[in-house]
Protein backbone atom coordinates (compact mmCIF):
# COMPACT_ATOMS: atom_id res chain seq x y z
CA UNK A 1 0.00 0.00 0.00
CA UNK A 2 1.52 3.63 -0.66
CA UNK A 3 0.91 6.20 1.72
CA UNK A 4 -2.06 7.94 -0.28
CA UNK A 5 -4.17 4.47 -0.24
CA UNK A 6 -2.90 3.78 3.78
CA UNK A 7 -3.86 7.79 4.74
CA UNK A 8 -7.29 7.21 3.03
CA UNK A 9 -7.36 3.92 4.91
CA UNK A 10 -6.84 5.01 8.61
CA UNK A 11 -9.06 8.07 7.78
CA UNK A 12 -11.97 5.83 7.46
CA UNK A 13 -11.41 3.69 10.45
CA UNK A 14 -10.87 6.27 12.69
CA UNK A 15 -13.99 8.18 11.59
CA UNK A 16 -16.08 5.45 12.65
CA UNK A 17 -15.38 6.08 16.10
CA UNK A 18 -15.77 9.51 16.03
CA UNK A 19 -12.49 11.09 15.91
CA UNK A 20 -13.18 14.41 15.59
CA UNK A 21 -9.94 14.84 13.27
CA UNK A 22 -9.30 11.91 11.59
CA UNK A 23 -7.98 13.05 8.45
CA UNK A 24 -4.75 15.20 10.78
CA UNK A 25 -4.64 12.77 13.03
CA UNK A 26 -3.91 9.58 10.39
CA UNK A 27 -1.22 12.22 8.76
CA UNK A 28 0.38 12.52 12.02
CA UNK A 29 0.50 9.10 12.87
CA UNK A 30 2.15 8.13 9.64
CA UNK A 31 4.57 11.02 10.03
CA UNK A 32 5.53 9.93 13.22
CA UNK A 33 6.07 6.83 12.01
CA UNK A 34 8.39 6.99 8.82
CA UNK A 35 9.87 9.96 10.99
CA UNK A 36 9.15 12.66 7.75
CA UNK A 37 7.41 16.17 8.24
CA UNK A 38 3.78 16.15 7.08
CA UNK A 39 4.60 18.20 4.29
CA UNK A 40 7.25 15.15 2.89
CA UNK A 41 4.14 12.71 3.49
CA UNK A 42 1.76 14.27 1.06
CA UNK A 43 4.72 15.40 -1.51
CA UNK A 44 5.58 11.45 -1.65
CA UNK A 45 2.22 9.90 -1.63
CA UNK A 46 3.35 6.98 -3.90
CA UNK A 47 5.98 5.93 -1.45
CA UNK A 48 4.88 2.22 -0.25
CA UNK A 49 5.39 1.62 3.55
CA UNK A 50 7.57 -1.09 4.75
CA UNK A 51 5.56 -3.82 6.03
CA UNK A 52 6.81 -3.27 10.41
CA UNK A 53 5.81 0.07 9.62
CA UNK A 54 2.35 -0.76 8.48
CA UNK A 55 2.24 -3.06 11.42
CA UNK A 56 3.39 0.08 13.63
CA UNK A 57 0.83 2.32 12.12
CA UNK A 58 -1.85 0.06 12.59
CA UNK A 59 -1.26 -0.17 16.46
CA UNK A 60 -0.81 2.94 16.59
CA UNK A 61 -3.95 3.75 14.88
CA UNK A 62 -5.60 1.59 16.88
CA UNK A 63 -4.80 3.25 19.79
CA UNK A 64 -6.21 6.50 18.16
CA UNK A 65 -9.56 4.58 17.34
CA UNK A 66 -9.62 3.82 21.24
CA UNK A 67 -9.85 7.39 22.07
CA UNK A 68 -5.84 7.82 23.22
CA UNK A 69 -5.34 11.61 22.99
CA UNK A 70 -2.79 12.08 20.14
CA UNK A 71 -0.43 14.05 22.73
CA UNK A 72 0.48 10.17 24.31
CA UNK A 73 0.42 8.30 21.08
CA UNK A 74 3.10 10.82 19.78
CA UNK A 75 4.72 11.32 22.91
CA UNK A 76 4.81 15.04 22.79
CA UNK A 77 2.85 18.34 23.24
CA UNK A 78 3.81 21.92 22.36
CA UNK A 79 3.29 24.14 25.13
CA UNK A 80 4.45 27.99 25.23
CA UNK A 81 7.47 28.10 23.52
CA UNK A 82 8.45 24.41 23.70
CA UNK A 83 7.76 21.06 22.82
CA UNK A 84 7.08 18.54 26.18
CA UNK A 85 7.28 14.94 26.33
CA UNK A 86 4.36 13.57 27.73
CA UNK A 87 3.19 9.94 28.70
CA UNK A 88 0.07 8.92 30.65
CA UNK A 89 1.07 9.51 33.39
CA UNK A 90 1.20 13.40 33.10
CA UNK A 91 -1.64 15.78 32.35
CA UNK A 92 -1.59 17.14 29.11
CA UNK A 93 -0.65 20.63 28.99
CA UNK A 94 -3.34 22.77 28.11
CA UNK A 95 -3.18 25.94 25.94
CA UNK A 96 -5.17 27.84 28.73
CA UNK A 97 -2.63 27.00 31.23
CA UNK A 98 -0.30 29.34 29.44
CA UNK A 99 -1.64 31.78 30.86
CA UNK A 100 -0.24 31.03 34.25
CA UNK A 101 3.34 31.60 31.99
CA UNK A 102 1.80 35.12 31.01
CA UNK A 103 0.89 36.50 33.86
CA UNK A 104 3.51 34.98 36.20
CA UNK A 105 6.10 36.51 34.13
CA UNK A 106 4.62 40.01 34.39
CA UNK A 107 5.51 39.41 37.93
CA UNK A 108 9.48 38.51 37.68
CA UNK A 109 11.86 40.76 36.16
CA UNK A 110 13.97 39.43 33.86
CA UNK A 111 17.10 40.57 35.94
CA UNK A 112 15.84 39.51 39.73
CA UNK A 113 16.57 35.95 41.15
CA UNK A 114 13.06 35.12 42.50
CA UNK A 115 12.37 31.87 44.46
CA UNK A 116 9.40 29.77 42.96
CA UNK A 117 7.30 26.97 43.72
CA UNK A 118 5.48 24.92 41.14
CA UNK A 119 2.78 22.74 43.29
CA UNK A 120 1.36 19.97 40.81
CA UNK A 121 4.40 20.26 38.01
CA UNK A 122 2.85 17.33 35.72
CA UNK A 123 4.83 17.15 33.09
CA UNK A 124 6.87 20.01 34.32
CA UNK A 125 5.38 23.09 31.76
CA UNK A 126 4.85 25.55 33.79
CA UNK A 127 7.90 25.84 35.44
CA UNK A 128 10.09 25.01 32.91
CA UNK A 129 8.90 27.53 30.22
CA UNK A 130 9.02 30.01 33.69
CA UNK A 131 12.85 29.11 33.92
CA UNK A 132 13.55 29.65 30.76
CA UNK A 133 12.25 32.78 30.33
CA UNK A 134 13.79 33.95 33.23
CA UNK A 135 16.86 32.42 33.93
CA UNK A 136 18.08 34.34 36.82
CA UNK A 137 15.34 32.50 39.04
CA UNK A 138 15.85 28.75 40.92
CA UNK A 139 12.49 26.64 41.33
CA UNK A 140 11.26 24.07 42.91
CA UNK A 141 8.86 21.57 41.23
CA UNK A 142 6.30 19.02 43.60
CA UNK A 143 4.32 16.41 42.72
CA UNK A 144 2.32 13.92 44.46
CA UNK A 145 3.40 11.32 41.77
CA UNK A 146 6.65 9.88 40.92
CA UNK A 147 6.03 8.91 37.76
CA UNK A 148 4.76 12.75 36.96
CA UNK A 149 7.81 13.92 38.56
CA UNK A 150 10.04 11.18 36.09
CA UNK A 151 8.44 13.18 33.21
CA UNK A 152 8.72 16.55 34.72
CA UNK A 153 12.47 15.97 35.04
CA UNK A 154 13.47 14.51 31.43
CA UNK A 155 11.45 17.72 30.22
CA UNK A 156 14.28 19.68 32.71
CA UNK A 157 16.86 18.19 30.94
CA UNK A 158 15.26 18.36 27.36
CA UNK A 159 15.49 22.11 27.43
CA UNK A 160 18.48 22.39 29.70
CA UNK A 161 17.27 23.92 32.79
CA UNK A 162 17.61 20.59 35.09
CA UNK A 163 19.80 22.31 37.24
CA UNK A 164 18.23 25.08 38.28
CA UNK A 165 14.69 23.04 39.37
CA UNK A 166 14.51 20.80 42.42
CA UNK A 167 12.20 18.13 42.16
CA UNK A 168 10.71 16.32 45.08
CA UNK A 169 7.84 13.73 44.92
CA UNK A 170 5.72 14.98 47.48
CA UNK A 171 1.84 15.86 48.84
CA UNK A 172 1.38 19.50 49.07
CA UNK A 173 -0.07 18.82 52.50
CA UNK A 174 3.44 17.63 53.55
CA UNK A 175 5.60 19.98 52.15
CA UNK A 176 7.31 22.51 54.88
CA UNK A 177 10.18 24.60 53.20
CA UNK A 178 9.19 28.17 53.20
CA UNK A 179 9.74 32.06 52.12
CA UNK A 180 9.02 31.66 48.18
CA UNK A 181 8.56 34.80 46.41
CA UNK A 182 6.11 32.99 44.31
CA UNK A 183 4.29 30.05 43.87
CA UNK A 184 2.65 28.61 41.04
CA UNK A 185 -0.32 26.04 40.77
CA UNK A 186 -2.66 23.89 38.45
CA UNK A 187 -4.22 21.92 41.00
CA UNK A 188 -6.94 19.14 39.79
CA UNK A 189 -10.18 21.48 39.93
CA UNK A 190 -12.75 19.10 38.26
CA UNK A 191 -15.60 18.17 40.39
CA UNK A 192 -17.25 14.26 40.51
CA UNK A 193 -20.32 15.07 38.36
CA UNK A 194 -18.07 16.55 35.15
CA UNK A 195 -15.15 14.31 35.62
CA UNK A 196 -17.87 11.99 34.46
CA UNK A 197 -18.68 13.93 31.58
CA UNK A 198 -15.26 14.82 29.92
CA UNK A 199 -14.69 13.75 26.90
CA UNK A 200 -13.69 9.88 26.66
CA UNK A 201 -9.95 11.15 25.46
CA UNK A 202 -9.51 12.90 28.79
CA UNK A 203 -11.84 10.61 31.09
CA UNK A 204 -10.32 7.58 29.84
CA UNK A 205 -6.81 8.10 29.46
CA UNK A 206 -5.54 10.98 31.57
CA UNK A 207 -4.21 10.54 35.04
CA UNK A 208 -7.50 11.09 37.36
CA UNK A 209 -5.19 12.26 39.94
CA UNK A 210 -4.16 14.91 37.74
CA UNK A 211 -8.11 15.65 36.97
CA UNK A 212 -10.42 14.88 40.27
CA UNK A 213 -10.78 17.86 42.75
CA UNK A 214 -12.90 15.88 44.98
CA UNK A 215 -16.33 16.37 45.21
CA UNK A 216 -16.86 19.86 44.89
CA UNK A 217 -13.96 20.20 42.82
CA UNK A 218 -11.93 22.38 45.57
CA UNK A 219 -10.38 19.88 47.52
CA UNK A 220 -6.90 20.90 45.77
CA UNK A 221 -7.00 24.50 45.11
CA UNK A 222 -7.85 24.60 48.85
CA UNK A 223 -4.73 22.72 49.94
CA UNK A 224 -2.59 25.00 47.88
CA UNK A 225 -4.35 28.36 49.10
CA UNK A 226 -3.86 27.09 52.72
CA UNK A 227 -0.68 25.40 52.45
CA UNK A 228 1.14 28.38 50.42
CA UNK A 229 0.37 30.91 53.15
CA UNK A 230 3.02 29.18 55.38
CA UNK A 231 5.32 28.78 52.22
CA UNK A 232 5.23 32.48 50.81
CA UNK A 233 7.05 35.27 51.84
CA UNK A 234 5.31 38.58 52.71
CA UNK A 235 4.03 40.07 49.80
CA UNK A 236 4.24 36.82 48.08
CA UNK A 237 2.38 35.80 45.19
CA UNK A 238 0.24 32.45 44.76
CA UNK A 239 -0.45 32.41 40.64
CA UNK A 240 -3.74 29.48 40.48
CA UNK A 241 -5.51 28.32 37.87
CA UNK A 242 -9.01 27.43 38.30
CA UNK A 243 -12.13 25.89 36.93
CA UNK A 244 -14.27 28.26 34.79
CA UNK A 245 -16.99 28.31 37.07
CA UNK A 246 -15.25 27.97 40.49
CA UNK A 247 -13.92 32.11 40.45
CA UNK A 248 -16.41 33.12 43.58
CA UNK A 249 -15.73 30.48 45.66
CA UNK A 250 -11.87 30.61 45.07
CA UNK A 251 -11.66 34.35 45.77
CA UNK A 252 -13.71 33.72 49.04
CA UNK A 253 -10.91 31.46 50.09
CA UNK A 254 -8.27 33.35 49.51
CA UNK A 255 -9.97 36.24 51.32
CA UNK A 256 -10.76 34.13 53.95
CA UNK A 257 -6.93 32.74 54.46
CA UNK A 258 -5.99 36.60 53.96
CA UNK A 259 -4.84 37.23 50.64
CA UNK A 260 -5.17 40.39 48.54
CA UNK A 261 -6.46 39.62 44.96
CA UNK A 262 -4.25 41.56 42.26
CA UNK A 263 -6.22 40.31 39.49
CA UNK A 264 -8.27 37.29 37.70
CA UNK A 265 -7.65 36.78 33.84
CA UNK A 266 -9.70 34.74 31.52
CA UNK A 267 -8.69 31.72 28.87
CA UNK A 268 -9.00 32.25 24.90
CA UNK A 269 -12.40 31.53 25.32
CA UNK A 270 -13.11 34.26 27.56
CA UNK A 271 -13.93 32.24 30.86
CA UNK A 272 -12.35 33.47 34.21
CA UNK A 273 -9.45 30.93 34.60
CA UNK A 274 -6.47 32.56 36.41
CA UNK A 275 -6.30 34.28 39.63
CA UNK A 276 -3.46 36.14 40.96
CA UNK A 277 -2.72 37.14 44.86
CA UNK A 278 -0.74 38.55 47.05
CA UNK A 279 -0.12 37.41 50.57
CA UNK A 280 -0.94 40.20 52.79
C1 LIG B 1 -3.92 19.54 36.68
S1 LIG B 1 -2.40 18.68 36.82
C2 LIG B 1 -1.29 19.97 36.36
C3 LIG B 1 -0.02 19.50 35.70
C4 LIG B 1 0.84 20.63 35.11
N1 LIG B 1 1.23 21.58 36.13
C5 LIG B 1 0.08 21.35 34.01
O1 LIG B 1 -0.39 22.47 34.25
O2 LIG B 1 -0.06 20.80 32.91
C6 LIG B 1 -2.22 18.56 38.56
C7 LIG B 1 -0.97 17.87 39.07
O3 LIG B 1 -1.00 17.91 40.52
C8 LIG B 1 -0.53 16.69 41.04
N2 LIG B 1 -1.13 16.55 42.39
C9 LIG B 1 -2.39 16.13 42.72
N3 LIG B 1 -2.59 16.17 44.03
C10 LIG B 1 -1.42 16.63 44.58
C11 LIG B 1 -0.99 16.88 45.93
N4 LIG B 1 -1.80 16.67 46.97
N5 LIG B 1 0.27 17.33 46.13
C12 LIG B 1 1.11 17.54 45.08
N6 LIG B 1 0.75 17.31 43.78
C13 LIG B 1 -0.50 16.87 43.53
C14 LIG B 1 -0.98 15.64 40.03
O4 LIG B 1 -0.21 14.48 40.13
C15 LIG B 1 -0.82 16.40 38.72
O5 LIG B 1 0.44 16.17 38.16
Amino acid sequence: MNYNQILKEGENFLKKSNIKSPNLDTELILSKIINKKREELLLNSKNKLKNTDLKKFKSYLLRRYHKEPMAYILGYKHFWKHKFLTNKSVLIPRPDTELIVEETLKHLPIDKSKKILDVGTGSGCIVVSLIKERPKCAATAIDISRKALNVAKTNAKLHQVENKIKFINIDIDKYKSSNYDLIISNPPYINSIELNRLDDDIKLHEPKIALSGGFDGFRDIKKVIVVSKKLLKLNGKLIIEIGHKQKNQSVKILNENGYYINKISKDLAGKDRCIISTKL
